[in-house]
């Protein structure tokens, strides 16, 4: 069931070519940044192309609880005016950041080196998820947390009132981690160090370089060091949001395994950090092109141009690749079914801790759908007999995570017979227009009732 209503089941059948444009929405990374980093700028920031998904507004409400003025003005423009590093206040209410692990993460981040008490809970997918990664890190600023056990939410985090700086080497490679560190390192005397030995995700440094702090970023024979000097005055912003690559994943991938398909899914941001299933699809021979490729707002960006691609190869996805690619398993995994020999995914086990466990949803879905799959802790083997043969005909459940409803839906428009998911709701936390804007496109989607 999904965090804000009843279950939707929903069905996806074989379909004619996907064809014509897919205009996705804004990045739901790069949206969660912008509004917390307006809120803690003076004067205001204006934010064009946010991405208007549940768990963007769930962080939207978050910033105004904290005492900044967030304001919707239609059209994904929006507008935050700040607080200033420090100041935000404390909210006389909790906060509940519904399906959102990035959301909740670095808003407790965010407020780490304030002096105010937060209650932050969730769905029951939010609630399930580890927030030790965060509060231990968090804690070396002087913060203190108070979750249920297994570190899980409903958590109260009460900030340092007198933070300083901290040096602190990543265990997990985890965008949302170093986030939360670098966001409470705003307001911490000092330089704070984070190093981090897998790039992940890079959208905070880049921001928080374009707000004016002093941030430099560094390739050493220990990873990548990140030095941030606490205490900054940040300034408000104009930012354009560029359209999500794990969005554009689902279009890519379905016009891939749909046959005769041809889409064009323009203003696609490819920060290298983000870029790694496009560069898998290339590898496995997908007809996948970049067309006016272009900087837009710090951003690599360009158009995306998927063609139906019958002679796809399984291939072996390096693990050194997963941080860039960590969303696009599950469309990925789709593709691989659609492909000729085994697609191996290693180095994947933080999977398991995403809105839900996704190796085992991709391998139970899958498998009920006729697919031969082989899984351990760490990785996921998918066995591909070629384009269009996949049984179908199967349910899979979703488990409030919205990628796998999503790849199961485009799973079904190439598959035998009609694919099945037993909920559909949560695809509104990151793709509001999923369902509409692959039906343009030519897809076989229904609500089941
Ligand atoms: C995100 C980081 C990733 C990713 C999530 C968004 C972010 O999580 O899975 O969807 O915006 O920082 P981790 O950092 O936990 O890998």
């Amino acid at each position: 069931m999904s965090a804000h209503g009843e279950p939707t089941p929903m069905k996806s059948r074989k379909c004619g070519p996907l064809q014509g444009v897919a205009e996705v929405p804004g990045d739901k990374s790069i949206s969660h940044r912008a509004l917390i980093l307006g809120a803690l700028a003076l004067g205001e920031t204006r934010i064009t192309g946010l991405l208007e998904g549940d768990d963007v507004l769930d962080t939207a409400r978050a910033m105004r609880s904290l005492g900044a003025e967030v304001v919707d003005h239609g059209g994904g423009e929006w507008s935050v005016t700040g607080v200033g590093v420090g100041g935000f206040s404390e909210p006389d209410a909790v906060i509940d950041c519904g399906n959102s692990g990035t959301g909740v993460r670095l808003i407790m981040g965010a407020m780490a080196s304030c002096p105010i008490a937060v209650t932050f809970t969730g769905d029951a997918s939010l609630r399930s998820r580890p927030m030790g990664r965060i509060t231990g890190p968090l804690s070396l600023f002087g913060t203190q947390s108070y979750g249920r056990s297994g570190g899980r939410l409903p958590m109260t985090i009460v900030g340092a009132a007198d933070p300083v700086a901290v040096r602190y080497v990543m265990e997990v490679p985890s965008a949302q981690v170093k986030s939360a560190v670098l966001l409470a390192g705003l307001n911490a005397v000092g330089q704070t160090v984070v190093i981090e030995h897998e790039a992940t995700r890079d959208h905070t440094e880049r921001m928080l370089a374009g707000f004016g702090a002093d941030i430099t970023v560094e390739e050493t024979d220990v990873g990548r060091v990140i030095t941030l000097t606490g205490q900054p005055e940040l300034q408000a912003q104009d930012i354009v949001v560029p359209r999500d690559p794990s969005s554009a994943a689902f279009p890519v991938c379905a016009a891939l395994i749909v046959e005769g398909s041809d889409v064009l899914v323009p203003g696609i941001g490819l920060n290298p950090t983000r870029a790694g299933l496009f560069t898998t699809l290339r590898e496995m021979g997908a007809d996948l092109t970049y067309e006016n490729e272009r900087i837009e707002g710090g951003e690599p960006v360009a158009d995306l141009r998927a063609r139906y691609s019958p002679d796809m190869r399984g291939i072996e996805v390096p693990a050194t690749r997963a941080a860039s690619m960590i969303d696009e398993y599950p469309i990925l995994s789709v593709v691989a079914a659609n492909a000729t020999g085994r697609t191996v995914m290693r180095g994947v086990k933080e999977l398991r801790v995403k809105e839900c466990d996704r190796i085992d949803a991709m391998a139970r879905g899958l498998q009920a759908n006729g697919v031969t799959i082989e899984e351990d802790e760490d990785t996921l083997i998918v066995t591909g007999r070629g384009a269009g043969t996949v049984a179908g005909g199967g349910t899979c459940k979703t488990h409030l995570d919205h990628r796998i409803a999503m790849s199961f839906m485009c799973l079904g428009m190439a598959s035998e017979a009609p694919v099945s998911i037993d909920d559909g709701a949560p695809i509104t936390t990151s793709f509001p227009i999923f369902s509409p804007l692959m039906a343009a496109l030519g897809a076989r989607l229904e609500q089941v009732n």
